[in-house]
């Protein structure tokens, strides 16, 4: 697939920024609307398709109540790990760009859309925690666990050597900002409750915008690499890419027990999501921009990359 990213030349910008951007257009309103109860008879807290277990048969016998309070429990986990995740992950990699940590000349726009792009991930994690914080005081939910990939990635840049570091970090942010964005954008408004609607396309529609940027900057900084650090990076690149698509499963289990489902029917719900080439299927489809983008900047037309991907399953042989 050749993606958007293969059809223009490169800008190095986020686009007309001062009348696009969330934080610039938005009007800030993110309370729960006043008729949720009577929208909940018909909308969800989460698109069902980013949560297939809510369909399982045990879930559907159980009542639309327990469904929606996994949804809910789901929904508060992931803004939860979004909001760590733009501060922590995605705009240490910004920073990288901003404060010439890639040993590579940054063009003036390139410099300038990376701070557009570092404001636009604060303003995600403002709104999500506050969608999260009115969700999880409705339902009570205290039991808000940091979530177990955030843990991985930051681990993954302790495991490597400080001066690999700054690459690390770039790459982190690159595979952040091009998986799932257009899948995303196909939600609907009217399964959804309102404030969730409006929230996810605000912060989607924006993240189209950084995930071109991303791909850009990727194929920049990829011409600049000399043949050692494209291996590294090729490696670092395959590690991160499978860590996005691991499913938490301590905490799915840990959401399903807080609704009295034991450990023989939470693994029965949950069969789907471990079966062996599931990972792989995650992959593929949900990280179809990312490796568009590498696969412009030329990384698969090195032999041994190629064959690491197609081992792993994330591209065909
Ligand atoms: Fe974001
Ligand atoms: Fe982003």
């Amino acid at each position: 697939m050749t993606g958007s990213v293969s059809s223009r030349a490169p800008h190095y910008t986020l686009g007309d920024w001062n009348h696009k951007a969330a934080v610039r257009t938005g009007k800030g309103d993110y309370r729960l609307p006043e008729n949720l109860e009577q929208q909940l008879r018909s909308r969800d807290w989460f698109p069902s398709a980013f949560i297939p277990y809510t369909e399982h048969p045990l879930i559907q016998e159980a009542g639309r109540s327990i469904a929606q309070r996994l949804a809910a429990n789901h929904l508060v986990h992931f803004l939860d790990y979004t909001t760590l995740l733009e501060h922590r992950v995605v705009n240490r990699a910004v920073e990288t760009i901003v404060h010439g940590e890639l040993a590579l000349p940054i063009p003036q726009p390139m410099k300038t859309a990376a701070l557009q792009l570092y404001t636009d991930e604060g303003y995600h994690a403002l709104f999500s925690n506050d969608v999260a914080e009115q969700v999880a005081a409705l339902y009570g939910i205290s039991d808000r666990p940091s979530p177990r990939r955030i843990q991985r990635l930051l681990g993954l840049i302790d495991a490597v050597t400080p001066g690999d570091r700054p690459l690390a970090w770039f790459l982190l942010g690159f595979v952040s900002e091009t998986i799932i964005a257009k899948e995303l954008l196909a939600i609907t408004r009217d399964t959804l409750v309102c404030t969730v609607y409006r929230m996810l396309r605000s912060h989607l529609e924006d993240e189209a915008r950084h995930s071109r940027y991303f791909s850009e900057v990727f194929q920049y900084l990829w011409s600049a690499l000399d043949p050692t650090q494209r291996d590294l990076a090729a490696s670092m690149l395959l590690q991160i890419i499978g860590l996005y698509f691991e499913p938490d499963l301590p905490w799915l289990k840990r959401s399903l027990a807080s609704v009295g489902f034991n450990e023989r029917s939470a693994l029965q719900i949950v069969a789907d999501v471990l079966l062996p080439d599931a990972h792989g299927r995650r992959v593929r489809s949900g990280a179809v921009s990312t490796f568009a983008a590498m696969r412009k900047a030329g990384f698969f037309d090195n032999e041994h990359h190629r064959r690491l991907f197609a081992q792993a399953g994330f591209i065909d042989g």
